[in-house]
Formats: structure tokens, C-alpha cells, sequence
């Protein structure tokens, strides 16, 4: 991995200050570590349907492998994760693992959550707790064989998934920081990073698109590759996509991107908003079509 940037943070530092972020225009009940966490790592958006309460589950994920529902995360006791102590929402998150031991399935993105640190864990389960509990029951997963069977799962787990946050790796610290929202929080990967037949991460062609994304959606390529991917892309093009979501040619991105920067990326810190796009500039070129 390369050290430096193709983008100089001095230049973003003038652009950054004459747009406010999410964080500061909405400040106040909302500004607490939990909720930046929150929602930069987008559980918002796959834990609540359409029309639904929030986090009370039952938005439907589809996938080459079947549709998920996505469970109850509000803190009633009976149907949603009330119950449960710091220690076993850590586990779910770093481990994939639930109190009853349940393997979850990676739609749940606990390979890029597995980087979060403590303390990020801890702030996040402060507020989920503290949101309004639901008793909502959602509908069970719906699989194709052998998909449906969670005791596969500890062949993808064995193969693909990799416990803990990762070691900075003498990395400089703004860089650090932005892989860290990049890979652990936001999980870029999750839909840019293609998936091999048993759904693992090909880590080989890392944010180098995806033709199976989420609703079947085309994820293009997104490392500096000047062919394939934003190569030709300046830094103000990647901050007022992820700030605004507008694409260079003026068009308003789409498809489920545009609910990654609703969510998550438009409430970053213009420090995140920066970090991020220093780590953009530092990934590997990779030529890749998908
Ligand atoms: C891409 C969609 C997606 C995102 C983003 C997501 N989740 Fe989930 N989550 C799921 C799905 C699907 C499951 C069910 C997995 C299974 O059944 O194995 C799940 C399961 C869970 C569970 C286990 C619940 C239970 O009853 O066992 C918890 C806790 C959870 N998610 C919390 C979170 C938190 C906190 C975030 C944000 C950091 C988050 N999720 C982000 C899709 C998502
Ligand atoms: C839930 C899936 C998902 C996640 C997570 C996601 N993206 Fe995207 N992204 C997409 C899709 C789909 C498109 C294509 C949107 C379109 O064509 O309008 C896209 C488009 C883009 C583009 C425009 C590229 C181009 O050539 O048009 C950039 C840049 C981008 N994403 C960066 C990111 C970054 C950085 C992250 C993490 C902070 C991220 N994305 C996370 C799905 C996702």
C-alpha cells in the first residue's frame, strides 16, 4: 500500500469550508459519538423498510443467494436486541456471532464492522439503546438451497473472514482514518469490492467494482484507475458526490449510492469528508470492468 495520496489535502481543505456538513446543520440531540458512528456505518438504512419504524427491521435484501430481511435492532426486549448486554453486541459486530450463537450471514456487514474499535462499538450500542423500542417481528429470511442452511457458513467464515480491526501499518494517520471509514464504518467494499462464488470479498480487486451489487445493481470501479475506474476524477468531483451526492456531469447519483451519501457520507466531519478521500487517492489503480 502507497503511503502518500494523489490528492493533496491542502488543496480540499479551501473547498471543504465553503460547504456545511449534515453533522453541523442538524447539531444538537443527534451530535453524540454514537450517532456518528451510527450513521456513518449506515444501519439506518438496512435495518428499517420502507414506510417502516426505524430499526425495527423487515427491509428485504436481495442478493444472487436469496432475499434477507433484515432483523428488529430497536431495544425492546422481546423482538429487537433490548436484551442484550455491550459484551454481546460486541460480539455480533466484531465476531458475527449472537447470544444464542447464531452464525449471522454477511449481509449483515460484520467483515467490515469487525475493524470497528471498542470504543466506536461501545458509543454505537449507547445509542441504539437509547432509541424508541419496537415490537416488530420481521419476515424470515427466504433462501435457495444451500444458501439456507447458516451451518455453511462456517466454511465462508473459514475462508473469508478475518476477526478484528486491522493494525495501522506505519500508515499515516489522516490515511488511517480514512481507510477506517472506508473499510469499517461506511464498508465501500461491501458493494464496490467484488464477491467470489461463496460471497467472500476478492480483497485482490478491492473497490474495483461489482457486477452483482445489491439489487443486482452494476457498482463501478472506484480506485484511481484512469480506464476503468476515477482516475480522471479531481478531489472536489469525489467531495460533491459524497457531500451532495452530485456526479461530475451534474447528474444526481442513484441507485443505492445515493442513500450511502444520504445516510452516511453527507454526515461525516469535514476532517472524515477529507480523510476519506486522501484514502481514495491512495488505493491501488486497478483496470476492472465490471
Ligand atoms: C447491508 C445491510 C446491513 C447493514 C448496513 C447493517 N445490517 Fe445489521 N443485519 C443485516 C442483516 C441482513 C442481518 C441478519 C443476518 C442474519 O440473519 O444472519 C443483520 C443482523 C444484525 C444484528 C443481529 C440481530 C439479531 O437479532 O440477532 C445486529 C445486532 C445488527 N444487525 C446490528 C447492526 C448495526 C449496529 C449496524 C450498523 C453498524 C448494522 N446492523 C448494519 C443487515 C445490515
Ligand atoms: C450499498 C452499496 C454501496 C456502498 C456501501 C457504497 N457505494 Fe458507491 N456506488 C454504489 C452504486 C450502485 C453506484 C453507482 C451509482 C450510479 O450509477 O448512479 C456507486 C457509485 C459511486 C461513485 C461514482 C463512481 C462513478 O464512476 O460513477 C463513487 C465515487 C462511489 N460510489 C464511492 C463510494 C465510497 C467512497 C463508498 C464508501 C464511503 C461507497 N461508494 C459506498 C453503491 C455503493
Amino acid at each position: 500500500m502507497r503511503s502518500s495520496s494523489r490528492f493533496a489535502a491542502a488543496a480540499l481543505a479551501a473547498a471543504l469550508f465553503a460547504l456545511p456538513s449534515a453533522a453541523q446543520e442538524d447539531a444538537g440531540a443527534e451530535d453524540s459519538p454514537g450517532a456518528y458512528v451510527f450513521h456513518a456505518a449506515g444501519c439506518h438504512g438496512c435495518h428499517t423498510a420502507k414506510d417502516g419504524v426505524a430499526l425495527a427491521g423487515g427491509r428485504a435484501l436481495e442478493t444472487p443467494f436469496g432475499t434477507f430481511f433484515s432483523p428488529n435492532i430497536t431495544p425492546d426486549v422481546e423482538h429487537g436486541i433490548g436484551a442484550w448486554s455491550l459484551e454481546d453486541f460486541r460480539r455480533a459486530l466484531r465476531e458475527g456471532i449472537g447470544p444464542d450463537g447464531t452464525t449471522y450471514y454477511p449481509s449483515f456487514p460484520y467483515d467490515n464492522f469487525t475493524r470497528m474499535s471498542d470504543a466506536d462499538i461501545a458509543a454505537l450500542y449507547g445509542y441504539l439503546m437509547a432509541q424508541p423500542a419496537s415490537g416488530n417481528v420481521p419476515p424470515k429470511h427466504d433462501l435457495s438451497f444451500p444458501f439456507s442452511m447458516r451451518s455453511l457458513l462456517v466454511v465462508w467464515r473459514a475462508l473469508y473472514f478475518e476477526e478484528g480491526p486491522r493494525p495501522d501499518a506505519g500508515l499515516d494517520p489522516q490515511l488511517a482514518r480514512g481507510r477506517y471509514l472506508a473499510d469499517a464504518l461506511t464498508h465501500c467494499g461491501a458493494c464496490h469490492t467484488p464477491r467470489t462464488m461463496l460471497g467472500g470479498s476478492d480483497d485482490d480487486l478491492y473497490l474495483a467494482g461489482n457486477a452483482q451489487g445489491p439489487e443486482g445493481e452494476k457498482v463501478p470501479n472506484i480506485t484511481p484507475d484512469k480506464a476503468t475506474g476515477i482516475g480522471d476524477w479531481s478531489e472536489g468531483d469525489l467531495l460533491f458526490l459524497l457531500k451532495a451526492g452530485m456526479m461530475p456531469d451534474g447528474d444526481v447519483v442513484s441507485g443505492s449510492m445515493a442513500e450511502v451519501v444520504r445516510e452516511s457520507t453527507r454526515h461525516y466531519t469535514n476532517e472524515d469528508i477529507a480523510a476519506l478521500i486522501a484514502w481514495m487517492g491512495a488505493i491501488p489503480a486497478i483496470e476492472n470492468k465490471p
